[in-house]
């Protein structure tokens, strides 16, 4: 079973590809990063309306999306080869949800693939890439999508939408301006026909506007809201320009566009770093910076329905003026019957230690599960002392607002 609960049939790759892929897999993981460049680039210019309306050319821009995408072939190659590695079914989980977020149609893998391949062919070379090569590696990719389109349609299923519905229109209820410059949007259905669904905490949206140059972009935001109410609340941290590059584009205009009444697209919630609420054991919920909003989701969900189950909060910023929903996370966990708060912050503040979070300061409850959130280099140095301090990898739950790559903390290594 992979995280979803969803049952997995075993990628399996027959003898004879596996040996091509394992003598072509260091020339190929050589050259990933240019082929994944050339494929993005020969699929936009065939299909615009993709970067335009789907992909996040932020993303794009800075690379990320194309290690992610690279990182994620490698180690599912890898794997294949070498089945005795741990499955990535944590970084397949990842994917899945993040394409049902999207409404990734299964008919959209035959685009990638023939763009991916003829970038395979326009960085090795058509002498390289012979039959036998390309025969393998098409094996492998097919394996992939096959999970990945699997996961999907489970997704779409137990949502109980056709593949790929997934957007749906919504009115601007509320919005509060938070002393730390995030704003907090509450939305609900344009049409009162039409319910919003509910969510697990732990889960986000994806939000979509439509950009002054006409390009539909989609962001995800983490939901901070109560599930169940009919509506959806997300939190948006306004990302500014800073060293040569742009401000970003959604957080931006969602700043200076979005007030009450106005029309929003969103999408269906989606997400495996969800908080098991079934579970009685104690939670450990760590953030840095706007890392905070899935902590919010989860103490709404604790205060409101489990307020005796054992939480811990931690919580690392630069001060108290740039930490977000501060009074919101105080305010929850003090409605916890046994919830303890730990802030760290790089400037001197009253009340809060100073400098970098070291849990070896703290005493974690046993049997925790910990769910982090926050920037990469933080999501790395929480995990690395979690693990020193005996929590079992099974017990980590790491969320990062960027796509991940290889330089991301272990989400496969489950
Ligand atoms: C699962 C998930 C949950 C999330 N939850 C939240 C949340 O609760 N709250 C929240 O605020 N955010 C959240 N995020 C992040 C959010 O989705 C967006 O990434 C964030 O709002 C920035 O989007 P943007 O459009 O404003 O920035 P973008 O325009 O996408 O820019 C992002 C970065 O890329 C840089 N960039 C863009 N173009 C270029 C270029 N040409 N050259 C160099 N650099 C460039 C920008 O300077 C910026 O630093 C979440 C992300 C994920 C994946
Ligand atoms: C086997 C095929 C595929 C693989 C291996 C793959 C892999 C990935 C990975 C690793 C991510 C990043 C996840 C993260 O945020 O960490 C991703 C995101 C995404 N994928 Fe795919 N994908 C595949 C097929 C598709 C298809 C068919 C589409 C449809 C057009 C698609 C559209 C997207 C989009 C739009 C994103 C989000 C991009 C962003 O936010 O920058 N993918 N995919």
């Amino acid at each position: 079973m992979n995280p979803d609960g969803i049952v997995r049939s075993e990628p399996e790759l027959e003898p004879h590809h596996a040996d091509v892929i394992r003598a072509t897999l260091p020339l190929v993981a050589a050259n990933i990063d240019r082929i994944t460049a050339v494929f993005y680039r020969t699929m936009f210019d065939a299909h615009p309306q993709l970067l335009r309306d789907t992909f996040n050319r932020g993303n794009q821009a800075q690379g990320t999306q194309q290690r992610a995408l690279a990182a994620s072939i490698a180690t599912f190659a890898t794997y294949l080869v070498d089945p005795a590695l741990p499955h990535p079914a944590t970084m397949l989980s990842r994917i899945a949800h993040k394409h049902a977020s999207l409404g990734v149609t299964s008919d959209q893998y035959q685009i990638v693939h023939d763009n991916l391949f003829a970038a395979i062919v326009d960085v090795l070379g058509a002498d390289v890439v012979d039959a036998p090569v390309a025969a393998a590696w098409e094996r492998v990719y097919w394996l992939m999508a096959d999970v990945l389109m699997d996961q999907e349609k489970g997704l779409y299923a137990e949502a109980g939408v056709d593949s790929g519905d997934v957007y749906r229109d919504v009115r601007v209820l509320a919005r509060a301006d938070d002393p730390s410059g995030v704003a907090v949007f509450t939305v609900e259905s344009a049409d009162p026909a039409v319910e919003l669904p509910g969510f697990v905490p732990g889960q986000y949206i994806s939000v979509g506007v439509r950009l002054p140059d006409g390009a539909r972009q989609l962001r995800q935001y983490s939901l901070v809201g109560l599930p169940g109410e009919g509506t959806l609340s997300f939190a948006v941290k306004r990302v500014e320009a800073a060293e040569g590059c742009p401000a970003g584009e959604v957080s931006s205009w969602l700043h200076e566009n979005l007030h009450p009444g106005d029309a929003l697209q969103i999408t269906l919630p989606f997400g495996d770093v969800a908080v098991d609420t079934t579970a009685t054991t104690p939670l450990i919920l760590i953030s840095g910076g706007i890392g905070v909003t899935p902590t919010i989701g989860a103490l709404e969900y604790l205060a409101a329905h489990a307020p005796w189950r054992r939480t811990l909060v931690v919580h690392a910023d630069r001060a108290p003026r740039t930490h977000p929903l501060c009074d919101r996370l105080h305010d929850l966990a003090a409605r916890l019957e046994q919830g303890t708060v730990e802030i760290w912050y790089e400037e001197p503040a009253p009340g809060a230690r100073r400098g970098r979070v070291d849990l070896s300061a703290l005493t974690l409850p046993a049997d925790a599960d910990a769910y982090v959130c926050g920037p990469p280099g933080f999501l790395r140095d929480i995990q690395r002392q979690l693990r020193a301090a005996g929590v079992p990898d099974d017990r980590i739950h790491i969320e990062q607002f960027t796509p991940a790559d290889a330089g991301a903390p272990e989400r496969v290594a489950r």
